[in-house]
């Protein structure tokens, strides 16, 4: 008997790759979550609605193999120069999002926007194409541990500036973060990965240093993870589930590549992040209801079954370093 169960969940924030690893990503996100939202940072981007197309597609034959009903949902990759009619014709592909990468910020961003002057002309069509504007907010010539705050004048700026616009602030780390979203309109609103609400710093360097935590923007402290549980457990809609699942090969970790796989543990590490909480309640609302109602989608058919039932997180899974290797977690789940 399972000890909870939700609405099948979405993911908001997700890297499934491209090529043959993707079969495997896609599978693992297909087994816990009905729908999710596909990063556009992979080589070359989608910036067309061929692109976004030929992509998504790369995607629906993955998760069609899985042998899971899931839906990929689109997003394309903001580029200065891509000019209107690109956007437009992302949106026309079904795209739902764009994503703002500040150039160099994270895995292949280089060719990110510099300042958001650069892609005026692209926010203003997404404006008018109802698009969502999902921003990787990280200044990335800022010390690490002061990127996310240090941008987050320049989102103040793109809300002020663009006044009709729907923005998702990506995966808060800080108070500030949590903070400044609150004092925005509702068309504001942030995801919360899994690991940042169960994680700090000491998790990835404070003993050894485990490389499996090592995503962008950084883990934080301890009263940071505190203020994004308390965001996350509030019931606000301006607050849900994203992954940033980021699977890197073992050799690419080694090399230091930032981002955690975090798509087989996320369930676990939610429902245990609730409970602690006191707030199991809420976890329904915050990975299968407050995300599609900002994104006008309807909730999912399907269910997941939570279970209290303790497992040790593999050191591989799927090919790929994992997140929480080696943590005995204590809550498993499937779908129903
Ligand atoms: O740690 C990260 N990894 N953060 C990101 O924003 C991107 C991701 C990746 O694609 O590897
Ligand atoms: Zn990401």
């Amino acid at each position: 008997m399972p000890d909870l169960i939700i609405r099948l969940p979405d993911d908001f924030h997700v890297h499934l790759r491209q090529g043959p690893a993707m079969a495997a990503y896609a599978a693992r996100s297909a087994a816990h979550f009905g729908r999710f939202l596909v990063m556009p940072n992979v080589v070359p981007p989608p910036v067309s609605g061929a692109g976004v197309s030929d992509y998504r597609d790369s995607v629906r034959r993955a998760i069609a193999a899985s042998g899971h009903g899931a839906v990929p949902l689109a997003s394309f990759k903001l580029v200065p120069g891509m000019g209107r009619d690109a956007v437009l014709g992302c949106a026309a592909a079904g795209a739902v999002a764009g994503k703002y990468y500040p150039a160099g910020a994270t895995t292949n961003s280089s060719d990110g926007v510099p300042e958001p002057g650069a892609v005026a002309e692209e926010l203003r069509a997404m404006e008018d194409a109802g698009l969502v504007l999902s921003i990787h907010g990280e200044d990335p010539d800022s010390p690490i541990l002061e990127r996310e705050a240090a941008f987050l004048p320049v989102v103040d700026g793109i809300v002020g500036g663009y006044p009709r616009l729907r923005i998702v602030l990506e995966h808060l780390s800080t108070v500030a973060a949590v903070d400044a979203v609150l004092d925005w309109p509702d068309r504001v609103a942030a995801t919360v990965t899994a690991h940042h609400l169960s994680f700090t710093i000491d998790d990835l360097a404070g003993g050894g240093l485990d490389s499996g935590f090592f995503c962008k923007p950084l883990l934080k402290t301890a009263r940071d993870r505190e203020a994004l549980v308390a965001a996350a457990v509030s019931g606000s809609p301006r607050f849900f589930f994203g992954s940033d699942s980021a699977p890197h090969p073992p050799a690419a970790k080694a090399a230091g590549a930032a981002g955690s796989y975090s798509a087989p543990v996320a369930m676990s590490l939610l429902a245990a992040a609730f409970e602690e909480a006191g707030a199991l309640d809420r976890l329904e609302g915050f990975v299968s209801g407050a995300g599609a109602r900002f994104y006008g989608l309807e909730t999912n058919g399907g269910r997941l079954a939570l279970r209290r039932e303790p497992w040790v997180v593999p050191a591989i899974i799927d090919g790929v370093a994992s997140l929480a290797a080696g943590r005995t977690l204590s809550w498993a789940a499937s779908r129903a």
